[in-house]
């Protein structure tokens, strides 16, 4: 298995390009299995993730035209010639269960594994299911697959979400885009991905309004049609890099970049101390921290616009080299900690209660072998080999190649001294 050798101690000096954003690629990916046209995408992140979900849409007729390498995809779901999600497809990523209430609002029937618990938490698809039920579906659990149908297609319908979910609220507009009469989903998710997925559906034709608000309408129409769109640039790695450099040291600029979607990071970042210039119409974020010291901050993942839970592991990595205690608390997922074992292997002080990661920083980091069990915890261990002393060396980078698209280039591109060593 391949891992990444890290030597810290280097201040990070440059301009980092922001790629589009996964957690967006994915939704408008499923929204062309909608349309008997072709959506194209452009600005694609070239990511594990997205390659994959490429993969599960051609299994099921969408024909997907995608060089390797490249940021536009085609995707030309004339005739799906299935409409079942597979176990081993829907458990690898969570994301692939979005495919049903597309499949269902066009076909009338789709059959999807459920996806089964992840390392981050239970993650339960509940609120998706309570939606698409509402919407007229009739559901069957059957050997852990949902069988969805609707023969005479879906209603619109009012749905008050218990509580937030980004999912549902994706899935619960995907599929209402096709219904009959209109959809109101109240406690809506406001994350700016579904505000992405609502201007392309929207350019496709369908009738979605209040995206990023608590309350998104939708007017279903009877067909959609096929269009272009530019995936949103990716707000978690924007964050990501934003701290790489604040913890590292340095003077970085990040390209590209959703500005406005960050409010609550970068609000941290200036309660730490980092300098943070940002122009929001450039699409820039600027930041710097020339040998000043950090200071510790509380912070409480939130749904946005509170912070980013998918933010959470990489300020961990920052606090744990903050002066004095940070508390950081997670509310979205019940175990999304599994880095700060990782973390104190490279001489972090942590402590976990419950809900709450209690930080003490330390004067300095020192290298270590690390692994980790997820996407946003693997990238909190290369931040903090980044501002270690030696060498770090960060097992399991399958879970950076899920969600971070060039990730040493753009790093070693800002003087960073890290590569990629081939597993046996
Ligand atoms: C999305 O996951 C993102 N994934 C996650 O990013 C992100 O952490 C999360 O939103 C929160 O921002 C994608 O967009 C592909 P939720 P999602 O439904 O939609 C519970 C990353 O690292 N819940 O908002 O699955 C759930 O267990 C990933 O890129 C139910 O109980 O998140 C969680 O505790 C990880 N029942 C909370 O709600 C449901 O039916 C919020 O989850 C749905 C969710």
């Amino acid at each position: 298995m391949d891992s990444l050798k890290i030597t810290g101690g280097q201040t990070l000096n440059g301009t980092i390009p922001i790629s589009g954003a996964k957690n967006s690629a994915l939704k408008l990916m499923a929204a062309s299995l909608l349309t008997r046209e072709p959506l194209t995408l452009t600005n694609m992140p070239n990511l594990a993730d997205t390659r994959f979900l490429s993969q599960l849409l051609a299994s099921l007729g969408v024909e997907v035209y995608w060089p390797k390498g490249d940021n536009e995809c085609r995707l030309n779901a004339a005739e799906l010639t299935s409409t079942i999600a597979p176990y081993d497809q829907v458990r690898k990523m969570r994301a692939s269960f979005n495919v049903l209430g597309p499949m269902l609002a066009r076909e009338g029937h789709a059959t999807v594994s459920l996806p089964g618990g992840c390392a981050i938490g239970a993650r339960p698809v509940d609120l998706h299911l309570n939606a698409l039920e509402a919407l007229g579906a009739d559901l069957k659990v059957e050997a852990g697959y949902v069988k969805a149908a609707a023969i005479h297609g879906l209603k619109g319908a009012k749905v008050v979400f218990p509580f937030v979910s980004v999912g549902a609220t994706e899935h619960a507009m995907l599929a209402a885009t096709l219904a009959k009469g209109e959809t109101v989903l109240e406690n809506a998710a406001r994350e700016p991905e579904i505000a992405d997925l609502a201007d392309c559906l929207n350019k496709m034709g369908a009738k979605v309004s209040g995206a990023g608000t608590a309350t998104v309408m939708i007017e279903g129409v009877d067909l959609l049609s096929g269009t272009q769109h530019s995936v949103m640039p990716d707000r978690i790695e924007t964050g990501t890099y934003a701290m790489a450099a604040a913890a590292a040291g340095g003077d970085v600029t990040l390209e590209g970049a959703p500005v406005k979607a960050l409010g609550a990071m970068i609000d941290a970042m200036l309660r730490c101390g980092v300098t943070v210039e940002t122009d929001a119409d450039a699409g820039t974020i600027r930041v710097q921290r020339n040998g000043s010291a950090l200071q510790a901050i509380n912070v409480d993942t939130q749904p946005h616009p509170g912070f980013p839970t998918d933010l959470q592991a990489q300020f961990m990595a920052l606090m744990s080299i903050a002066d004095g205690t940070s508390v950081i608390r997670e509310n979205i997922f019940e175990n999304r900690f599994m880095h700060a074992p990782e973390l104190s292997r490279l001489g972090a002080d942590i402590q976990v209660r419950g809900k709450e990661a209690i930080v003490q920083g330390v004067k300095q980091l020192r290298g270590a072998p690390v692994m980790a069990t997820d996407l946003r915890a693997s990238v909190s261990l290369v931040i903090a080999g980044l501002a270690a002393e030696g060498e770090t060396q960060v097992n399991r980078i399958y879970h950076l190649d899920r969600g971070f698209e060039r990730l040493e280039e753009k790093l070693s591109g800002c003087g960073a001294l890290i590569e990629r060593v081939d597993g046996e």
